[in-house]
């Protein structure tokens, strides 16, 4: 590979808008790699800038830097992710956001029963009993903040 046609971090960051600390850190992460020239400075593939638009279009829709990794790490490392990839890894991760989505319905929809009420009860409050776990049938409801849980 000639060096020649590597691209510095500079490069990088400029082209894809992210800044270099954030491309050091996705590196540190795993996420992106580079070679190093004879005087130890980064140069990474042409490649990486598909890389880091997969990582911010991830990003962009709330997922962790740890899910992005686990979805890239059966990339091929010194290739560009392909429209292929990119389906599969956005349908994967259109599933998670529907389930985070379900659940964060699920949170505001017990919140409304909890706006103007301030039980906290660990037996009938949503909140403080998600799911019902405690069960309702023989509570008193009378367990309260700061009550044995
Ligand atoms: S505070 Fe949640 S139901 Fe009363």
């Amino acid at each position: 590979m000639m060096l020649k046609s590597l691209l510095s971090v500079g490069e990088v960051a400029q082209r894809s808008g992210v800044a270099v600390s954030a491309l050091h850190f996705y590196e540190r992460k795993g996420l992106i790699q580079s070679l190093r020239t004879g005087g130890n400075q980064r140069r990474y593939e042409r490649s990486v800038l598909r890389r880091v638009a997969v990582i911010q279009a991830a990003q962009s829709v709330g997922l962790s830097l740890e899910d992005i990794g686990l979805a890239m790490a059966g990339l091929p490392r010194d290739s560009a992710p392909t429209a292929e990839d990119w389906e599969r890894m956005s349908q994967a991760w259109r599933q998670a956001l529907d389930a985070r989505i379900d659940r964060l319905i699920r949170l505001r929809d017990g919140l409304e029963s909890c706006i103007g009420c301030g039980c906290l009860s660990t037996q009938t409050c949503p909140l403080r009993n998600p799911g019902d776990r405690h069960g309702r049938s023989g509570g008193t409801g009378s367990e309260v903040l700061g009550g044995p849980d």
